[in-house]
C-alpha cells in the first residue's frame, strides 16, 4: 500500500487538465453489455474503479481493453466489446471492492434475460442499499431471489416490459441501471424523480448515439420508447465535475493561481458559487477556469448537500476541509449519506475545529493547521486530507492512499505539476 508525504504552505501555480468522468464512466462501461458490438470511449480517466469494471466485463466473457499502449504511451481509451458475453455473473470479490458493479444488473437484464449479481455490502460511508434498483426493475417484470447473497435476476421469457416508474428518492445509479433496462424493453418507459446528475445525461447521450430512444434528458422525467437493439458506437466521456472541485479546493487551501483545462463549468454552477462567497477568485474564458486564492484568506460559508443541482455530497469532504481554516463558523450539513464525515476526525489531528451532531458539522476556523500522520477511509475523505495538509505547517503523511487511487487520475502527480511537494512512497 501506498502513502503520500506532505510538505504543506507551497502555493499552487500553473495549468492542469481535468480527467473524464470516473461517474459516468462507469455506467457508459455497463452499457457496452447493450451493443450489437464494441463500445469504443474516449477521455477515460486511469483509476481503479475503472480498471475494476474492466475486470468484471471480461470475468463475464466479453473484451475489454482500457488504456491501449501506442508508442510509449498510454490512450485514455476502453474498447468494450461484449458481444460475446457468456456468463452474465458480477461475484461478490469484485462487488465488494466497487458498489457500482450493481450498473451491470439492467443492462445484463435487457440483453440477456438473466443475471447474478453480489448484494452491495454497506461502504465507509453508509449502508448503501439497492432496493429503489430493484423495486423500479421489478416495474418492468424482473424477477429477483436471493441465494448466497447474489441476487439471482431474471425477466419475463419475452424480455422487459416498459413501464411508468417513479423513484421514491433520488437515486443516481438507480435511474441509470432502469434506464439502460429500458432501452431493449418492449414499449415506452417513464422514470419520473429521476436524477439529474450531468452524469447521468451523458449516460443518456451515449445510449442515444447507439440507437436509443431517450428525451427529457437532463430533467427529472426521463421518457425511453424500447429499441431493437443498440449498434456499436464511440463516444467521449464528460469531465469529471468533482476532480475539478477538488482541484479548485486545493487552489482555494494552499493559496496561488492556477488554470483547469476542459472544466465544463456549468456542472459546477452551485459549487463555484459557494466558492466565490469564500473568496476565491474564479474567472471562466473559453472552457477553462482560472482559480486565484491567499492561502487563510477565506470566509467561513454555509453548505447542505443535495441532488442536482444541489451542492455535491461528492465535494463535502473537501469543503469542510477549505472551512477549516476559513475565518469565522460554518455550517456543513450532509443530506445524502448517513455516514460521510470520516474525514473530520483525521482533520481534528492537523487542528481542525470541527463539531459533529448527526448529519451537520460545525465547522470553526482556525488560523493554521499543523501537519500530523493521517489516515485515508474513503475515497472523497482521502482527497480533503491531502488539501488539509497542503495548507497545514510541516509535514503530514497520509495512508490507505488506494482510496484516493480508486477515484481519481494520479491525483498527487497533477498537484505537484502545479507545485505541490507530495511524495508518494511504498508502506509496507
Ligand atoms: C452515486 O452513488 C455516485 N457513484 C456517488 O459517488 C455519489 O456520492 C452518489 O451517487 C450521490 O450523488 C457513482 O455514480 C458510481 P445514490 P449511488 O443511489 O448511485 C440511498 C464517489 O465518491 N439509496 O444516488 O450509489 C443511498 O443509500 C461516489 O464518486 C437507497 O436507499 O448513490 C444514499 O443515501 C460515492 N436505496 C442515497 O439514496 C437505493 O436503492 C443516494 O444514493 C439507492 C440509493
Amino acid at each position: 500500500m501506498d502513502k503520500l508525504i506532505v510538505e504543506g504552505g507551497v502555493p499552487l501555480s500553473g495549468a492542469v487538465k481535468v480527467s473524464g468522468a470516473k461517474n459516468a464512466a462507469l455506467p457508459l462501461m455497463a452499457a457496452s453489455i447493450l451493443a450489437d458490438g464494441p463500445l469504443t470511449l474516449t477521455n477515460v480517466p486511469r483509476l481503479g474503479d475503472l480498471r475494476t469494471m474492466g475486470r468484471l466485463l471480461k470475468h463475464m466473457g466479453g473484451m475489454a481493453t482500457l488504456y491501449p499502449e501506442e508508442g510509449g504511451s498510454f490512450r485514455e481509451e476502453a474498447i468494450l466489446d461484449m458481444s460475446g458475453l457468456t456468463n452474465p455473473e458480477a461475484p461478490h470479490e469484485v462487488v465488494k471492492t466497487m458498489r457500482a458493479s450493481a450498473l451491470v444488473l439492467g443492462p445484463l437484464l435487457a440483453r440477456h434475460g438473466r443475471a447474478r449479481v453480489s448484494l452491495p455490502g454497506g461502504c465507509a460511508i453508509g449502508v448503501r442499499p439497492i432496493d429503489l434498483h430493484l423495486k423500479a426493475l421489478s416495474a418492468m417484470g424482473a424477477e429477483f431471489d436471493l441465494a448466497g447473497g447474489d441476487i439471482v435476476a431474471k425477466a419475463p421469457r419475452d424480455g422487459l416490459v416498459g413501464a411508468d416508474i417513479r423513484f421514491d428518492s433520488v437515486t443516481v445509479t438507480g435511474t441509470e441501471n432502469v434506464m439502460m433496462a429500458s432501452v431493449l424493453a418492449k414499449g415506452k418507459t417513464v422514470i419520473r424523480n429521476a436524477a439529474r446528475e450531468p452524469e447521468v445525461a451523458d449516460t443518456a447521450r451515449a445510449l442515444v448515439a447507439m440507437g436509443a430512444k431517450i428525451s427529457g434528458i437532463e430533467s427529472d422525467e426521463l421518457e425511453i420508447e424500447g429499441v431493437d437493439s443498440l449498434k456499436p458506437t464511440s463516444y467521449e466521456v464528460m469531465p469529471d465535475r468533482i476532480e475539478a472541485g477538488t482541484l479548485l479546493s486545493a487552489v482555494a487551501m494552499a493559496g496561488g493561481r492556477a488554470t483547469l483545462i476542459g472544466a465544463r463549468l456549468n456542472d459546477l454552477a452551485v459549487v463555484l458559487g459557494k466558492f466565490t462567497e469564500a473568496g476565491v477568485f474564479l474567472r471562466a474564458q473559453n472552457g477553462d477556469l482560472t482559480v486565484e486564492a491567499h492561502r487563510g484568506l477565506l470566509s467561513a460559508v454555509n453548505v447542505t448537500t443535495g441532488p442536482y443541482p444541489g451542492f455535491p455530497t461528492d465535494m463535502q469532504a473537501q469543503f469542510l476541509a477549505m472551512m477549516s481554516t476559513a475565518k469565522g463558523a460554518s455550517i456543513i450539513t450532509e443530506t445524502i449519506f448517513e455516514n460521510r464525515f470520516m474525514h473530520v476526525a483525521e482533520l481534528r489531528r492537523l487542528g481542525a475545529n470541527v463539531t459533529l451532531e448527526g448529519r451537520t458539522a460545525v465547522v470553526k476556523g482556525v488560523e493554521r493547521l499543523s501537519g500530523a500522520p493521517m489516515t485515508a477511509s474513503d475515497l472523497r475523505a482521502s482527497a480533503s486530507l491531502l488539501l488539509a495538509a497542503m495548507s497545514a505547517k510541516g509535514v503530514s503523511e497520509i495512508s490507505r492512499v488506494y482510496h484516493l487511487d480508486r477515484g481519481y487520475d494520479r491525483l498527487d502527480d497533477k498537484l505537484n505539476s502545479l507545485g505541490a511537494k507530495i511524495k508518494r512512497v511504498r508502506d509496507n
